[in-house]
């Protein structure tokens, strides 16, 4: 026997012919931390190769992502101060306003994407302000300081809003807080359907954003919840987003390319915290081929359906894309 599947699979070049998912910088979206000081760059034992960063050194960094080809980011404020509110989180002088500036003042080309939430700035670490009777994040009142919060990121210079909390009506509410302080054409990615997981544990190491007691459960999503995945997003889709996401990515695989086509707007998966550091830990441990398990779980996002992927791996697979 010899098909027309082995037929086409033995000249490397007919292979190259026959590839159907590609894999290329420009799908990439790179997380950075950024806290107060000078020459600070302190890396996480849960996740090596990530660094905290003082604003100076990500404007470093972007001088080296600017020569890897890596031409967008996302920015995670790690605030000196905390409160019940997030208050830093809401002030024209707090550390994602400022490195913004400052990264835009020296690199006016690189793409700047703002996590917008409220986890690392609040002392309880919840992604909004509680509801003292509830007991968890007060859905209304977190949505008008998301609006402010929104538009302090875009007076900073941030191209892109990335709200992560999953607050009913987000979108909207953010959306009209752009528009009324004429931020029409700031763009929204929604963290539109992100669930209540255990791979976030090694960012919130480094974001130091983990909950004081109690868990996300009450705002993201069950894993076990298919349907309700898809209606998250349509939801976010209705609302207004420009651009959809799935998170985690490699346990949702399957959310990924049902939502790809229940929609069509494109669609972000965001390779988590976790998944990095497994993929990390196990090289360490000589147990795989880190850089092609690395390009191949890449690669999965895409054929699963992701146009953009947001990862921890986007330098070193840049390296690897561009030899
Ligand atoms: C903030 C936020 C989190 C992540 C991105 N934005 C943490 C969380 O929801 O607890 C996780 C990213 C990662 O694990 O890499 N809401
Ligand atoms: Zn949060």
């Amino acid at each position: 026997m010899f098909t027309r599947f082995r037929r086409r699979r033995l000249n490397p070049i007919l292979r190259d012919l026959l590839t159907e998912t590609t894999l290329s910088i420009n799908d990439f979206i790179y997380p950075l931390f950024v806290r107060s000081g000078k020459e600070v760059k302190n890396e996480v034992a849960s996740m090596p190769g990530v660094y905290q960063m003082s604003i100076d050194e990500v404007v470093k960094e972007c001088g080296e992502l600017k020569s890897l080809g890596i031409k967008s980011i996302i920015l995670f404020g790690i605030p000196d101060v905390k409160d019940s509110v997030g208050s830093e989180a809401l002030c024209e002088h707090g550390i994602i306003a400022t490195a913004l500036r400052e990264i835009k003042a020296a690199h006016p080309d690189i793409f700047i994407t703002t996590d917008l939430c409220f986890c690392e700035y609040t002392d309880h670490g919840h992604c909004g302000v509680l509801d003292p009777v509830l007991e968890t994040v007060d859905n209304d009142i977190t949505l008008k300081n998301l609006g402010l919060q929104a538009v302090v990121h875009a007076k900073a210079g941030a191209d892109m809003i990335a709200p992560s909390g999953m607050m009913d009506g987000m979108i909207i509410a953010i959306r009209e807080a752009l528009d009324e302080a004429g931020f029409k054409h700031i763009p929204i990615m929604s963290y539109s359907t992100k669930f209540a997981s255990a791979y976030y544990g090694p960012f919130r190491d480094v974001a130091e954003s983990a909950p004081s007691f109690g868990d996300r459960r009450s705002y993201q999503m069950n894993p076990a919840n298919r349907r309700e995945a898809i209606l998250e997003s349509l939801e976010d889709e209705k609302e207004g987003a420009d651009i959809l996401m799935v998170k985690p990515a490699l346990a949702y695989m399957d959310i990924i390319r049902d939502i790809k086509e229940a929609s069509r707007l494109p669609l972000a998966a965001y390779n988590v915290s976790g998944e990095y550091s497994m993929l990390k830990m196990a090289a360490k441990a000589g147990v795989i081929d880190y850089e092609r398990v690395m390009l191949e779980t890449l690669l999965g996002f895409k054929r699963a359906g992701a146009d953009i992927i947001i990862t921890y791996h986007a330098k070193e697979a840049a390296k690897l894309l561009q030899s």
